[in-house]
């Protein structure tokens, strides 16, 4: 099979391409390497199953004639992370749309027959109080909302697009709405809270919760997530459809950091900074994310593997590889 992953430099994109090459397929990666990193795919530059486009979205010239010969697309390529998202809101509005739209446009007119996979996000749920999320749940988004939630507007832009290119073009489309997705190569730079937790544990710093931490979140292991997102792109009843795809264990962040201090046998305090002290600005905050997951079991009877303590485990042992001389 021959599969295009956009953004596949990235934390997830470079999971699903490792994936399918060891599956045997041909993969073809495009990355600006705007936030994603040559070092992910490195070790699979040599595989001569693997190509690699450096490239913009938005601008590349061989978007249409890459996308004319795949079987399977897996759109990531996003601007993603709270941190990025308030320093440069227009481009988030901008080019996590504008991306989407280009994708589905050449897709409609060179190849409808290809699977494709976009990856939106539990942040669409907004301010929906529920404490487990599923998939016919209200979307609820504040008017006068603050600029965090320009992401969540440009994925369920991105949901919609999909809706109207499935409709008019008749092109296949999986809307995968992820929870929170941790693992090898994800870096904290734009807010991930679970890298910057394990580098603050390993290296004895301060770890530090924003806000008051009861806060709780569910996170899945990229591993598990790419096998879901293969499963679904295998079910054909999944296409037209949004699901969740993510892990039901919950845990608070306030637990987590303590999680991380104990299994790195670290001596680093916990401390607690305000979203503003955080962030530079006021912040709202979701106080749960949980996934149900339900429709995504139905479809494919995806089980996850990975366990946070084994996730957290390969993560301390990755950080302190990386401190090694
Ligand atoms: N990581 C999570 O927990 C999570 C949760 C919900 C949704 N998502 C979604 O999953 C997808 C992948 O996220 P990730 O965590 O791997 O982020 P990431 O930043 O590691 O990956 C995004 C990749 O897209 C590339 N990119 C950005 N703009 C581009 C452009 N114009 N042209 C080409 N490449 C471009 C970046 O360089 C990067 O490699 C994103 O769409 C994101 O919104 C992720």
């Amino acid at each position: 099979m021959n599969i295009l992953v956009t953004g596949g430099a990235g934390f997830i994109g470079s999971h699903i391409a490792t994936y399918h090459l060891e599956k045997g397929d041909n993969v073809f990666v495009v990355d600006n390497l705007s936030t994603g990193s040559i070092k992910n795919i490195e070790p699979l530059l040599d595989n001569p199953a693997f190509t690699f486009h450096e490239a913009d979205i938005l601008v590349w010239d061989q978007l249409k004639s890459v996308i004319s010969r795949m079987d399977r697309i897996y759109h990531m390529a996003a601007i993603v992370g709270v941190k990025k998202v308030l320093k440069d809101p227009q481009a988030v509005m901008a080019i996590n749309i504008a991306a989407t739209e280009r994708v589905f446009r050449a897709v409609a007119e060179v190849r409808p027959q290809a699977q494709v996979t976009i990856a939106s996000s539990s942040e669409v749920y907004g301010f929906n109080t529920n404490e487990g999320f599923s998939e016919t749940d209200d979307i609820v988004l504040r008017s006068g909302a603050r600029l965090r939630w320009a992401y969540a507007v440009t994925k369920l832009a991105d949901e919609f697009l999909a809706y109207s290119f499935m409709y008019q073009s008749g092109i296949k489309v999986v809307i995968a709405r992820f929870f929170n997705t941790v693992g090898p190569r994800q870096v904290g730079t734009y807010g991930m809270v679970v890298p910057t937790f394990i580098h603050q544990a390993v290296n004895n710093l301060p770890v530090t919760v924003y806000g008051d931490g009861l806060q709780t979140r569910s996170f899945c292991d990229v591993r598990d997530t790419v096998v879901a997102l293969d499963l679904l792109n295998s079910t054909p009843a999944a296409n037209g459809e949004i699901v969740n795809v993510g892990n039901n264990e919950e845990i608070s962040i306030l637990d987590l950091a303590r999680l991380i201090v104990k299994r790195a046998g670290s001596s680093s305090p916990i401390t607690f900074l305000s979203y503003k002290e955080a962030y530079g600005m006021e912040m709202d905050d979701q106080t749960h994310r949980r996934p149900i997951l339900d429709k995504l079991q139905s479809l494919t009877g995806f089980k996850t593997k990975w366990s946070l303590y084994q996730t957290i485990d390969d993560l301390i042992a990755l950080e302190r590889k990386r401190n090694r001389p």
